[in-house]
């Protein structure tokens, strides 16, 4: 009873009632099915091949269909992959970072610089009846990060997961201002102004001076020393970095950044409000480009390479599609910013010298008014923020003139991702972060690397970590040194070992 009744038109009888109509309903769902996933997600596959198989047959016949498909779902390697960082990621929101169980609880949030990540931190506090006051130093920033959440909240109503009373509602708990009011009050500051060392500086100062005693102060910088900023202060024991990725809304992963005088109770308040706001918190030490900016920034730069190189570009993001990334690298940097993707590969090129020296390609596009989407041209077309094709003009702008080849795509995937797996576990062995699970959940929330494939470093120990470590030593000798195998992958392909049985979760991931 209750339910609506559905209405049965000369058309739904056709598609429905039919078996040529169902076969092109079947098919239709199937193709889009496959645009979604890239065949990757092999359920909804499944759902409808059951679907097809079960008409006109009885129920029990339809449910023992269902269970067998269900069986051999259960047992496939996506599903095994999924549900292993499933675990992965309730363990971190259970919190393997909080030894002292002191994270103070949060009333009240304070952000400084009204920025897209300031509006985007504001919303997200908000949405999660967190009281937020922000300050900026202008007036219309503070309007604009204001109008930045309310867009970010019309959105949730135009999707209906809200309504709009309660949009409101929450919206309502966002003030602003271009003075200090209210922060005193807040238990955590997060500063996300412009990124430039002395502003940060001289707002972490002011901040100090007006913050309650036990209020923790955070950083949401992307590459600045947090070590560097806590020198200012009077009190560095209370602050960290919290980084959180852009769009906040729609990205799950926060680095809360332990610098080297961080108390454990900042690093759990920090972490425990990341838990609050839906997030996933992951700890990491202060170090350039802290976890996923470090590990993603060396396969970006190598999609450069392979430009110089000579290979297409539309293949290239293609082939990395095809391997389970939600988008290409050079769609990713349109994405980012070609600016923004500049500026950050020059940050890493200083820090770790020549293995990340910028490919002369993105060196060429970095000093041209292709931005990106933001600017309507990138590697690609945009209009209204939409992508409207591959642009080939693109390389007369990187100064590339020759015919482009198509790669192998298992060629591409070993480029892009040996370089990453290398990075990451350069990360392990210099504790940046406390295990391969840490990795593998900011590569995931992070970046969205392939959920299906359980993350980069179990995708490299399923691979096995020895064939890891002879494809890199192949590679280096055709693409140079940055694909030497590290130590730490040559003693795991030496013993047999994996990069999780040797990196566990462990509770010290909170000082790694
Ligand atoms: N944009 C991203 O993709 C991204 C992602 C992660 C982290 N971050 C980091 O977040 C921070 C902010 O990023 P954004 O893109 O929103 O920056 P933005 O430069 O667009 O905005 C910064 C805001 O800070 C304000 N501001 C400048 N000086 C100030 C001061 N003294 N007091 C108060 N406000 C001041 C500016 O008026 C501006 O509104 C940066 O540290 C950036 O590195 C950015």
């Amino acid at each position: 009873a209750g339910r609506p009744r559905r209405r049965h038109t000369f058309g739904s009888r056709l598609l429905d009632g039919t078996p040529p109509g169902r076969a092109l309903v079947l098919r239709t769902a199937r193709r889009q099915v496959l645009k979604r996933t890239g065949g990757h997600y092999p359920a909804p596959l499944k759902i409808l091949d059951v679907v097809r198989k079960g008409w006109g047959r009885s129920v029990a016949e339809r449910l023992e269909l269902e269970a067998r498909a269900v069986g051999e779902l259960a047992v496939s390697p996506e599903c095994k992959n999924l549900l292993f960082l499933f675990r992965l990621r309730e363990a971190a929101r259970k919190g393997p970072w909080a030894p002292s169980g002191r994270a103070a609880d949060v009333g009240k949030l304070a952000v400084i610089g009204a920025g897209p990540m300031g509006g985007g931190i504001a919303q997200v506090a908000a949405y999660n009846s967190i009281r937020v006051r922000m300050k900026d130093i202008q007036h219309e920033a503070v309007a604009g990060g204001l109008a930045h959440a309310r867009s970010v909240f019309d959105g949730a109503v135009r999707r209906r997961s809200l309504r709009r009373r309660e949009a409101a509602r929450r919206m309502r708990l966002i003030s602003g201002g271009v003075d200090y009011a209210g922060v005193g009050r807040a238990g955590v500051v997060v500063e996300a102004v412009v990124e430039r060392m002395a502003v940060k500086e001289a707002v972490l100062r002011e901040v100090e001076d007006v913050v309650a005693p036990d209020a923790v102060i955070a950083s949401n910088t992307s590459s600045l020393s947090i070590d560097g900023m806590a020198a200012v202060l009077e009190h560095p024991e209370r602050f960290a970095g919290m980084h959180f990725f852009n769009p906040v809304h729609r990205m799950p992963l926060v680095e809360v950044v332990r610098g080297a005088k961080t108390s454990d109770d900042a690093v759990e308040t920090l972490a425990a409000l990341a838990i609050r706001l839906g997030k996933v918190p992951v700890i990491t030490r202060d170090a350039p480009g802290f976890l996923v900016n470090r590990i993603l920034g060396p396969c970006l730069n190598e999609a450069g390479h392979l430009l110089d190189e000579g290979w297409d570009a539309h293949a290239v993001d293609r082939a990395w599609k095809r391997f389970g990334m939600p988008m290409g690298p050079y769609r990713l940097i349109d994405e980012i910013g070609i600016d923004v993707a500049g500026h950050a590969g020059q940050t890493m090129a200083e820090a770790f010298g020549d293995r990340m020296a910028p490919a002369p390609a993105l060196v060429a596009l970095a000093g041209t008014e292709r931005l990106g989407r933001k600017s309507g041209r990138g590697f690609y077309r945009y209009a209204k923020g939409r992508e409207k094709g591959f642009d080939p003009s693109v390389y007369a702008e990187m100064q590339l003139f020759s015919a482009r080849s198509r790669p192998d795509p298992a060629h591409v995937r070993d480029r892009l991702v040996l370089v990453m797996i290398n990075e990451a576990a350069r990360v392990l062995a210099e504790g940046v972060v406390g295990s391969a699970a840490d990795v593998d959940l900011g590569m995931v929330m992070g970046t969205g690397f392939a959920p299906f494939r359980g993350g980069l470093l179990k995708y490299a120990d399923d691979r096995g970590v020895a064939d890891v470590a002879t494809s890199l030593a192949a590679l280096s000798r055709t693409c140079g040194d940055r694909y030497a195998p590290v130590p730490l992958v040559e003693e795991l392909a030496r013993t047999g070992g994996t990069f999780h049985g040797t990196f566990p979760t462990a509770k010290s991931a909170a000082r790694p």
